[in-house]
């Protein structure tokens, strides 16, 4: 045969299974039962979901996302965060390729969102006297979401629990995103189990740790699930921080994307400039266009800031790119500069959508500024304005807006608004 021919001998020799069984690989005993080690006595069992479209029905997960959900198996067992529901069947077998017939002692619940709790009910059935573990207003929503009762113990900031070994604390961080939220650490080994802080977009490809994968790959996915789910919530980043200060952490272990072991430093880092609002010197320019006329005047803009030796430009048709990604990029960069027409006299539909999307998620210290065509009366620019100030954004030029073909001064007005901007890009 013209395989076997072709196959070296030494390659057949490892398409035997009996030599892959002798080697230093663990063989799980089904797929389904694949778990992942972190440490000694803790262990990833969460879930890959490629299959989903929208995260929380919202935003696109090309790259789909992983529910991280881990376990530690000491003298008491105890499961930090399950996963989305869809995927509890395979969740439990994984749980008994690691546990057996023990069982599970506690539940930590760090955060109750439903893609992390979806399999509680899965699990209070399979352990009934497992106790859950979490705020008293995560037991709360705890009733509200699933009618669940089961044992409880409520902790505060600082409490610890011991599992024999593993000793947790817990650390009280309301409103990483939600406002029942909060970290657990094990004092030995040194992981933080953070919740949805410092998670990302992107399921595991591969590798779990961020030495095992690359992970310049999620960084992008990093910040979109930032800028979108945990931005709002700054302040409440600032304060998190402040907890952590005080703890030496070996690993940082996210209800979502990579598990941080070797570059915490960097992580760290990221989270500090996104908090801190640092940016980079470039413009993000937006437009809504129905016919091309206010594309044109964006194209007119971008290309007059790169004359003025701006080259860190992106420009976005908001109709056509997810608002998310947009977002993402307007909490990277300085300038964000706005332009779409009147529609039914209020913003065109897909810029009012992107400016109440800004409004909620709140980037802030931005400069900006705004353009508009119109066929026969125009509100856009005095829209975009009182948006600007609702938001503190400043305005670093007079908008630019007019009805039919610009003049050569109307166009020497959008000069304005490139010179102004490159102007404060470059000096501050
Ligand atoms: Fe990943 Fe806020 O749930």
């Amino acid at each position: 045969m013209i395989l076997k021919k072709n196959i070296s001998a030494s390659t057949r020799k490892n398409l035997n299974p009996s030599a892959i069984v002798n080697s230093k690989l663990k063989i799980p005993n089904s797929l389904i039962m694949y778990t992942i080690k972190i440490k000694d006595n803790i262990h990833w069992i969460g879930a890959n979901d490629r299959r989903t479209h929208l995260f929380e029905n919202l935003h696109p997960i090309e790259r789909g996302v992983s529910y991280n959900s881990y376990i530690i198996v000491d003298d008491k067992i105890a499961i930090i965060d399950t996963i989305e529901s869809s995927f509890q069947d395979d969740y439990i077998s994984r749980i008994k390729s690691l546990v057996g017939d023990r069982e599970v002692d506690y539940l930590i619940i760090n955060h109750i969102e439903p893609d992390h709790s979806g399999a509680i009910r899965r699990l209070v059935n399979e352990y009934p006297n497992i106790a859950v573990v979490g705020t008293k207003l995560a037991m709360k929503l705890l009733d509200n979401f699933y009618g669940l009762k089961p044992p409880q113990h409520v902790v505060k900031g600082d409490d610890t629990l011991s599992l024999g070994k593993c000793n947790l604390r817990f650390i009280n961080t309301p409103w990483l995103h939600w406002p029942e939220t909060m970290m657990t650490y094990e004092t030995g080994t040194q992981v933080l189990f953070s919740g949805d802080a410092f998670g990302s977009f992107g399921a595991l490809e591969g590798g779990l740790f961020d030495d095992e994968l690359d992970i310049n790959r999620y960084k992008d996915e990093m910040l979109r699930y930032y800028a979108n789910i945990v931005g709002k919530y700054t302040a409440k980043v600032i304060s998190a921080f402040e907890k952590l200060s005080s703890l030496t952490i070996s690993t940082i272990a996210p209800t979502h994307g990579p598990v941080w072991r070797s570059q915490i430093n960097t992580l760290l880092d990221m989270y500090k400039r996104w908090s801190s609002y640092e940016s980079i010197n470039g413009a993000v320019v937006v437009y809504g266009s129905m016919y091309g006329r206010t594309e044109q005047m964006a194209d007119y803009i971008a290309r007059r800031l790169a004359e003025n030796s701006i080259k860190e430009i992106r420009i976005y048709d908001a109709s056509k790119t997810h608002k998310s990604y947009i977002i993402a990029d307007i909490w990277k960069y300085k300038c964000v500069i706005l332009g779409c027409p009147t529609y039914n006299g209020e913003l065109f539909p897909a810029m009012h959508e992107l400016v109440a999307q800004i409004e909620m998620t709140q980037p802030a210290d931005k400069i900006t500024a705004f353009f508009s065509t119109a066929a026969w009366n125009g509100v856009v620019t005095k829209k975009l304005t009182e948006f600007a100030e609702r938001i503190s954004w400043e305005i670093v030029a007079p908008p630019v807006e007019w009805a039919g073909q610009p003049s050569v001064e109307d166009l020497r007005k959008l000069d304005v608004i490139a010179h102004n901007v490159a102007q404060r890009l470059i000096n501050g």
